[in-house]
């Protein structure tokens, strides 16, 4: 969703402002534009469409100056255009603002504001806080920091925000409620923005702001306070990122990067974790709370998306693992549907972002009711791990594509892993099968490898099906979920309409749309309902469907009796969706390439879903 970029230095603003906004392109958006103090003034640049159409603009008027900032908008408060495009400007031009969230109580704020002569040019809720920062400002007669930070106690809902002020050229002003800011440190120069990918490339030293921060930033100095100016010592971490993690190295696309890189991000989310006798599982951020874990009634997993599919595979897991009944929601449902907790619930939040609202305010409501609450989450530092009482993180690095691919196989492999500790550790799990379990899945990362080699045949595969209207895919068991996962993929980047089903609810609806026109991704590996989904097969064929199945290597009788077939390597049944999903991923990435749809930024969607 919308992304900032800020900077403030020696260098030239723009380049570092447009290489900022490229650098956020993934999260997805619909606008971006620019502001600069120049000599004569706050200059703004600000066009509807992707970075290059800001560019391509920026030619003909390009502002100079060393003080700026740059944003990326995902429409929620009008519909993209230059207009409704950040950054806003006050109504006398003298305050520019960039903003990430929604200003829950907008209207009575603009309607106030419009009261008293302000004119609005934008449909936005970030038009109110620009005017409303300048009222405080003319009022008041006091600096613009302080304007903001008594503008913002006016203000509900949630933001990231960075703000300049023509009077006060040498500043930027940023601010967090319930949206990111990360500030990197350079030498006499400082770079904002609403996720790391942007600074990594100058530095490493950075600020995270929590939510009531407002950092006052100069060239050579930063203050942190809080929005009642309560000065704050700012803690300077280290970004555990590296460039090569956020660039494409020689892949056509970040999806087909990330999807080739799990057998490292598998590897990765276990090392460290799991010592080479198998003896012992570590994990660290679950130490504090172990006791509690092993004693829980009941496991509520909350999440959004594919991380929601990830919580699904850990039920069935769970549940046969370590016999703790299991719930799995989404937490858009959650938040709003006023559930019962109990003493002894655990909720496990599943988040690759860690700034999903929805996600966040499933954790906010379940602490409220007393909830112990862990977080699975992928980037290092983001709100879901500062919120939970303890978590694992994934590991998968970076993750750019903004279909999710290596975020879940490194969820799920996290979640068996936590699934195979807390089973051993409650004795529901024998220790032969303990040590067999944790064995096949350090041979999971060489097993995905072999996996990728279906890589070319399922090109040719695509070839055959990029036309297609619909998809349907059907698992039973562990494969339920990841059928959903494959359906998702294919509908989010290929536009092509799919449905995930489990395979005999198949009969009870989505049988009536099988023809021959219709095909069918069965996942059909070796396992305990194998048999029933060799009939479900057989179901779809006397439907003249075209069946394409994920079988077991060496498998004969669905061989026989599909028109495709994707084999993957042997594997315990409970690791197996760590293996499926991978063919189905790669199905959904040549379909969407083939169809020449815009596979790392399909439309509409977002990668981090910071509004609700
Ligand atoms: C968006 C992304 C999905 C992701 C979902 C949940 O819809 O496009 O890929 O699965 O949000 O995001 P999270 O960061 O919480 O896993």
């Amino acid at each position: 969703m919308c992304g900032i970029v800020g900077y403030i230095g020696k260098r030239e603003a723009l380049p570092v402002l447009i290489n900022g906004l490229k650098r956020l392109e993934y999260r997805g958006y619909d606008s971006a534009g620019v502001a600069i103090q120049s000599p004569s003034g706050i200059q703004i640049v600000k066009k509807v469409g992707k970075v290059s159409v800001l560019e391509q603009t920026l030619l003909e008027n390009t502002p100079i100056g060393n003080v700026g900032m740059g944003h990326t908008r995902w429409a929620t408060h009008g519909a993209p255009s230059d207009l409704n495009a950040h950054p806003h400007l006050s109504q006398s031009g003298k305050f520019a603002i960039i903003h990430n969230g929604i200003i829950e109580n907008y209207t009575s704020l603009k309607k106030r504001l419009q009261q008293r002569g302000y004119v609005f040019k934008s449909d936005t809720d970030t038009e109110v806080l620009a005017h409303l920062i300048e009222e405080v400002y003319t009022i008041g007669k006091c600096t613009a920091e302080i304007a903001v930070r008594l503008a913002l106690t006016k203000v509900e809902g949630a933001y990231g925000l960075v703000v300049m002020c023509e009077d006060e050229p040498n500043k930027l002003i940023c601010a967090r409620k319930g949206s990111p800011l990360v500030i990197g440190i350079g030498e006499a120069e400082y770079f904002v923005a609403s996720d790391a990918t942007p600074i990594i490339e100058y530095t490493k030293n950075v600020i995270y702001l929590n939510d009531g921060d407002v950092a006052i930033i100069t060239p050579d100095d930063l203050t942190l306070k809080t929005i009642k100016n309560v000065i704050l010592s700012p803690e300077i971490k280290t970004l555990d990122m590296e460039m090569d993690e956020i660039e494409k190295g020689g892949y056509e696309h970040f999806m087909l990067k990330e999807i080739f890189e799990q057998p490292k991000t598998v590897l990765d989310s276990l090392r460290g974790r799991v010592s080479a006798e198998h003896e012992d599982i570590r994990l660290g951020g679950l130490t504090d709370v172990m006791d509690q874990l092993i004693s829980a009634k009941r496991i509520l997993i909350v999440a959004c998306g594919t991380s929601w599919h990830a919580g699904l595979v850990a039920e069935y897991i769970f549940e046969e693992l370590v016999r703790i009944p299991v719930e799995v929601e989404y937490a858009s449902e959650f938040r709003y549907r006023n559930p019962v907790i109990l003493p002894g619930d655990v909720v496990l939040a599943i988040s690759q972002s860690g700034e999903t609202a929805d996600t966040l305010a499933a954790i906010q409501l379940a602490k409220s009711q007393g909830a112990l609450v862990l977080g699975i989450c992928n980037v290092v530092g983001a709100s879901i791990p500062r919120e939970t009482h303890g978590g694992v993180y994934t590991h998968a690095g970076p993750e750019i594509g903004v279909a999710s691919t290596k975020a879940f196989t490194a969820q799920v492999s996290v979640l068996t892993l936590i699934a195979i500790h807390l089973g051993y550790l409650r004795k529901s799990l024998t220790v032969e099968r303990y040590h067999e379990l944790v064995k096949e899945l350090l041979h999971i990362p060489d097993k995905i490898a072999e996996t990728l080699t279906l890589n070319d045949s399922i090109l040719e595969m695509a070839e055959r099906f990029k036309n297609a209207s619909n998809f349907l895919y059907l698992g039973r068991g562990y494969q339920f979920p990841v059928a959903l996962e494959g359906a998702l993929k294919l509908k989010e980047i290929s536009y092509i309409h799919a449905e995930g089903y489990p395979a005999a609810e198949m009969k009870h609806g989505p049988i009536a749309l099988i023809d021959e026109n219709m095909p069918v991704v069965i996942i059909a590996t070796r396992d305990k309902t194998y048999d029933k989904i060799v009939s479900n097969i057989q179901e779809v064929k006397a439907r003249k469907g075209q069946v394409i199945a994920v079988v077991s290597a060496g498998d004969t009788t669905i061989r026989q009796m599909s028109d495709y077939v994707m084999e993957i390597p042997i594997t315990d049944e409970i690791l197996a969706p760590l293996l499926t999903v991978i063919p189905l991923q790669l199905l959904s990435y040549h379909i969407a390439v083939l169809r020449g749809c815009n596979v790392d930024q399909p439309r509409n969607l977002a990668k981090s879903v910071t509004v609700e």
